[in-house]
């Protein structure tokens, strides 16, 4: 069968499972209550690593209470996928697969395991009275990660892919599969609407490489300019800078020096630009000052600020580590010069260095002058001023053994290799195996499927050079190369004491 000949079939009988299907489908769900979510906050949590200042002196209800809120915030949001799209089982299998699958494996979200409503971390139901049950993304989609089955809130996603999630809704919520798909009236209505923001604020030039890593900072670039402009910026001025995505628990350190992401281009008292995010759902600017700024301003102050990172949770040599300790500080060595003096309890003095170490700039070279003159004519410009760095930050090493894959682009798969020298740093790895902890070079494993351990490098950048699934350092902005320490840390027994230090941040 030619290609267009089995298309044509597949959607055939599709359409006559959808017509199947809905003459049976259940009635629909109507919309969680924000008390039952509530009532079931403590159980659902009790599992999930939150780490949280010692000197926030408010009672734990009330802490719980701005944890709650951060956790299904949906900012009032303009765009809503409703539950209808998913609930028609079989349809949605042949298109993108069943729910776990597409939920833990293709789009990458972090699990909410014992949570009976919400299947993961950073999707919001809607709490409108008597409406069908419908879903928003927030903060968390991208601000929790899961190692080793442990979810930890907070940390960096490793493995979502915002372009899969991204395609998987647009063929749902388009003119083929919405008819068949959401149910007709309300539900209808808010799938198309979602289709429409999510046809409108698509750059796909500037879509990230590989799962797991984020071009938001860029995305940003593109939404700035389309509100005055009234279209997108062309893919030569925006660039592209794939990085990781941090750990929230960096921002108590950051504050002391108000400057913000991988560059610290951003200058001012929060990452305001995080706000962005809701302009990708089509919001105007007013909306952002009357609706997001104010609420991700209470944030910060609630709840961001207060969190902490977790604790390691294996074994860790105290003696080795009190070694390495000695040599992050030493003069020969010198980490802490750069990355500040820590205290063993999650904090740091940080010094707030932002130097270039010789790794990949295409994510400083996306803050062009372009990018800055249309910040300026937003209103997030009163919040802070944005300017092209020289170099990264030499970021905040707390919770840094959860901060793998390393550098900004999540280049480098573990300590031992960053620590290593720069030849021996693995050029392709799979990053749907960081889920899963190496406890030997502290970072995440490189293969998903055991058998391709066996495989050397060449052969697999042959097999999967294209591959969202696998980083490969060949492409633009996903250099591994810089920040050689190893002419100073010299051995295997210095980099292993080291290793053991930073486990203990
Ligand atoms: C699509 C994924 C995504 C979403 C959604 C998202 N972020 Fe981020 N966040 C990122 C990435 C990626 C970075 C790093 C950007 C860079 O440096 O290029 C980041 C950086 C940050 C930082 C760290 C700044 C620093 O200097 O260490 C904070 C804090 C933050 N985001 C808060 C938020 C808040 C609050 C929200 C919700 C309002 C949010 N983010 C939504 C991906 C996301
Ligand atoms: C000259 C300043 C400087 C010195 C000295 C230095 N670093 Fe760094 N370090 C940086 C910068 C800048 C980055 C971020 C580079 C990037 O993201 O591209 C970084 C990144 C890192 C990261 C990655 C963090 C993450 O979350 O991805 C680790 C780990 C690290 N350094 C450990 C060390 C250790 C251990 C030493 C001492 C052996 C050391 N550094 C010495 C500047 C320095």
């Amino acid at each position: 069968m030619t290609r267009g000949v089995r298309v044509l079939a597949v959607g055939v009988v599709m359409a006559a499972w959808a017509l199947a299907l809905m003459r049976s489908a259940s009635a629909p769900r109507t919309a969680v209550t924000r008390e039952a979510l509530l009532e079931s906050f403590a159980d659902d949590m009790r599992d999930v690593v939150v780490e949280w200042s010692a000197g926030d002196p408010r009672p734990v209800r009330d802490r719980q209470l701005a944890l709650f809120d951060f956790v299904y915030q949906t900012y009032e949001s303009s765009a809503w996928i409703p539950q209808s799209l998913f609930d028609r089982n079989l349809i949605t299998q042949a298109i993108v697969g069943d729910l776990e699958t597409i939920v833990g494996q293709s789009v990458g979200l972090t699990l909410w395991r014992g949570n009976q409503t919400v299947p993961a971390f950073g999707i919001a139901p809607g709490t409108s009275p008597g409406e069908p049950l419908k879903w928003t993304v927030n903060c968390l989609v991208c601000h929790t990660a899961e190692i080793d089955g442990v979810a930890y809130f907070g940390a960096g996603t490793k493995t979502f892919d915002d372009k899969w999630l991204g395609e998987a809704l647009k063929k749902m919520t388009g003119p083929n599969w919405r008819p068949l798909l959401a149910r007709p009236g309300i539900d209808a209505a808010y799938a198309a609407e979602a289709h429409r923001i999510l046809i409108s604020h698509h750059h796909d030039k500037i879509d990230s490489l590989t799962r797991g890593r984020s071009t938001a900072f860029a995305a940003s670039h593109v939404e700035l300019y389309l509100r005055p402009n009234g279209r997108m910026p062309s893919v030569a001025d925006v660039g592209r800078g794939d990085t990781k995505t941090p750990p929230l628990w960096h921002t108590t350190a950051k504050m002391q020096v108000r400057r913000w992401y991988s560059d610290g281009s951003f200058h001012g008292d929060f990452p305001l630009m995080a706000s962005s995010m809701e302009l990708e759902k089509d919001r105007p600017f007013d909306a952002l000052i009357t609706k997001v700024i104010p609420r991700i301003k209470e944030e910060f102050a609630s709840v961001v600020q207060h969190l902490r990172p977790p604790e390691y949770p294996y074994g860790i040599d105290e003696a080795l580590a009190a070694q390495g300790k000695t040599l992050f500080s030493s003069p020969e060595v010198g980490c802490s010069r750069c990355h500040g003096e820590y205290d063993g309890r999650g904090n740091v003095g940080w010094p707030g260095a932002h130097v270039d170490v010789g790794t990949d700039r295409a994510r400083l070279e996306i803050v062009t002058p372009q990018f800055v003159s249309a910040f300026d004519q937003s209103p997030i410009a009163d919040e802070g001023t944005l300017s092209r760095s020289r170099g990264y930050a030499a970021t905040p090493l707390t919770g840094v053994w959860a901060n793998f894959p390393y550098l900004h682009n999540g280049s480098v798969p573990t300590l031992h290799h960053l620590l290593g020298p720069v030849s021996e740093r693995p050029r392709i790895f799979d990053v749907r195996a960081a889920r899963n902890f190496d406890r030997e070079r502290v970072g995440q494993q490189l293969y998903f499927d055991p058998s391709h351990a066996g495989t050397p490098p060449a052969g697999l950048l042959q097999l999967f050079r294209q591959n969202r699934d696998w980083f490969n350092v060949e492409r633009p902005g996903c250099g591994n190369q810089g920040h050689d320490l190893w002419p100073r840390i010299r051995t295997d027994a210095n980099r292993r004491a080291l290793i053991e230090y930073l486990k203990t941040l």
